[in-house]
């Protein structure tokens, strides 16, 4: 019970959103209430446009954003907040939804014209999965959005999610006039651009006539007719719920405009959880516990390709880790020891002597870590949860330079080492087969083996549409399937076997006729 006070200090968190919905702004905002950078336009957005597919430059520069934005730490109110940055693009799912291991809590932003998008439902899954508490941000409400109540459904049903709603809107658009404060019986007066402290006015009851002075009489009554309806529907807010996951906090609001956003701030700070106990292979880890523990979720290549040197971003999830201090590397079985561990003081990176249960903190690594990596006092044991997702596009890797053949492979294991994709090895055989979320993974990873390794390669599509981890309970039956498959069947990077379907019917019939093999659609690194 030792770090007591500053477990009880932090809330690390996520802003997910569908590409476009705002959560780049939501995260200047949210570092200029937090004083951690001091005018707009500072946070530089960390998605790869969508005309760049091939504009390597834009790659490497959203490379280099990215570093810088991946962790932002800043103050608020006596809180310390470690806000986690996730890719926008949808080719950098996978990073995303690891990054979300990291977290005790999200923010999902959601377009109130667009309502809820492809990446809203996928991102929200991975949140289902783990039970994360999520608070909603319904922007761009000084746009014409769909009709509050529509939308609120529209969530619902569409992320399975029960919300409730904190904040009330008083129209949209152009007519957009503010916010009803349901919590507090306050009005929150919309003013585009900027904020004045007369913009928020108590009320005493929903009867008060101010109403009618700020609003209009049919702004008033309409107000009135739907926080009557929505406080009798939804009540107050039970936080337990929400913080097991089973109700989410709606406000609404206009990122661009700063509107909406310090009230939503500071029900964050007042109910997020702060760092959570995790499960680790042979036991729960509390946070509470002395000793420090925690795991690599993300590791970035350096900037520079001639130092092949990288950035392991690591979880502390109990006690307190030291600047060179002597830690357990639990899966290569030795003590490694840090000299300049750094935190992210939004966009500024500095060495820090010590770090607690919520924080994230940056190691150089020369190639010892992996995703999933875990280190402790000595104790051998992994954090759980932490997914590798079914790749969907598959290619072969053909050497161009059979001079080259070293430093492709040891390519090939670093960059998959990062995540950013998969690498499976034939069955039986040799050839080398990459999977990724995304078409724009293989351009990337092109290149980077060109730049970083002197290795040239081109890639072959490969007819498969899935990747499922295989087990079985008796060893002989899962080998000889994977003999009688040997065209579809592989090896992930550490021996596990996969099975590389071609489509959903020849999956549907694999799976019904082996009874005796599993069929994993993900495989968490450490189970
Ligand atoms: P993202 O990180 O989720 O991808 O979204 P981002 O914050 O970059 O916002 C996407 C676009 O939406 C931006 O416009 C941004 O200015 C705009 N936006 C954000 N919040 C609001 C809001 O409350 N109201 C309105 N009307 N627009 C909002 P853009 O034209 O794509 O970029 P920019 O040129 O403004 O940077």
């Amino acid at each position: 019970m030792k770090y007591q006070q500053e477990i009880a200090k932090r809330r690390s968190f996520a802003i997910i959103s569908h590409p476009d919905a705002g959560k780049t702004t939501l995260t200047e905002k949210f570092l200029l209430f937090g004083g951690a950078i001091q005018v707009a336009g500072a946070v530089k957005s960390n998605k790869i446009k969508k005309h760049a597919t091939s504009d390597f430059m834009e790659i490497e520069r959203q490379r280099g954003i990215s570093v810088a934005t991946s962790v932002m730490s800043f103050e608020y109110n006596g809180i310390l907040i470690n806000l986690l940055d996730t890719p926008g693009h949808k080719d950098f799912a996978e990073d995303t939804y690891r990054t979300l291991t990291a977290v005790d809590s999200v923010i999902l932003v959601v377009d109130s014209v667009n309502g809820v998008e492809d990446q809203t439902r996928r991102l929200m899954e991975v949140c289902r999965m783990r039970d994360t508490p999520v608070i909603v941000f319904i922007n761009k409400m000084d746009r014409d959005g769909k009709n509050r109540f529509d939308l609120l459904e529209e969530i619902e049903k569409e992320l399975s999610i029960r919300l409730h709603p904190m904040t009330w809107p008083i129209n949209s658009g152009k007519d957009f006039k503010g916010v009803y404060d349901l919590t507090h019986q306050s009005l929150l007066l919309f003013r585009a651009g900027t904020r004045a402290d007369e913009d928020s006015v108590q009320i005493a009851s929903l009867a008060d006539p101010v109403l009618e002075k700020k609003l209009g009489e049919n702004n008033a009554r309409q107000l009135r007719e739907d926080a009557e309806l929505v406080e009798g529907v939804y009540g107050p807010l039970d936080e337990e719920d929400y913080l097991q996951a089973k109700v989410a906090p709606v406000f609404f609001g206009s990122a661009i405009n700063n509107f909406g956003v310090r009230e939503m701030l500071d029900t964050f700070i007042r109910i997020a959880p702060t760092p959570r106990s995790r499960m680790a292979t042979s036991r729960p880890v509390h946070v509470q516990e002395d000793k420090m523990s925690g795991f690599v979720f993300k590791i970035h290549a350096n900037l520079d390709p001639k130092h092949r040197d990288r950035i392991a971003f690591f979880r502390v999830c109990s006690g307190k880790f030291e600047r060179n201090k002597y830690y357990h590397h639990v899966r290569l079985d030795k003590d490694v020891r840090f000299s300049n561990p750094y935190s992210f003081m939004a966009r500024e990176k500095s060495i820090i002597e010590d770090a607690y249960a919520g924080d994230v903190v940056g190691l150089f690594d020369t190639g010892n870590f992996k995703i999933g990596d875990t280190l402790t006092e000595g104790e051998d044991f992994f954090f759980t949860g932490i997914p590798s997702f079914s790749p969907e596009i598959f290619k072969e890797v053909v050497n161009k330079d059979p001079l080259k053949t070293k430093q492709l492979e040891k390519g090939l294991l670093q960059l998959t080492d990062e995540g950013v994709a998969q690498l499976f090895t034939q069955f039986g055989g040799n050839k080398k087969i990459i999977g990724c979320v995304g078409e724009l993974q293989f351009e990337v990873i092109q290149y980077r083996l060109l730049h970083e390794y002197g290795a040239s390669v081109v890639f072959n599509s490969m007819p498969f549409y899935k990747a499922c981890w295989l087990t079985a309970v008796d060893p002989a039956k899962l080998l000889d399937f994977l003999r009688f498959k040997q065209a579809n069947a592989a090896e992930d990077k550490d021996g596990h076997p996969v099975y590389l379907a071609q489509s959903e019917w020849f999956l549907n019939t694999e799976i019904s006729n082996n009874p005796d093999i599993q069929f994993h659609f993900s495989s968490e690194i450490h189970k």
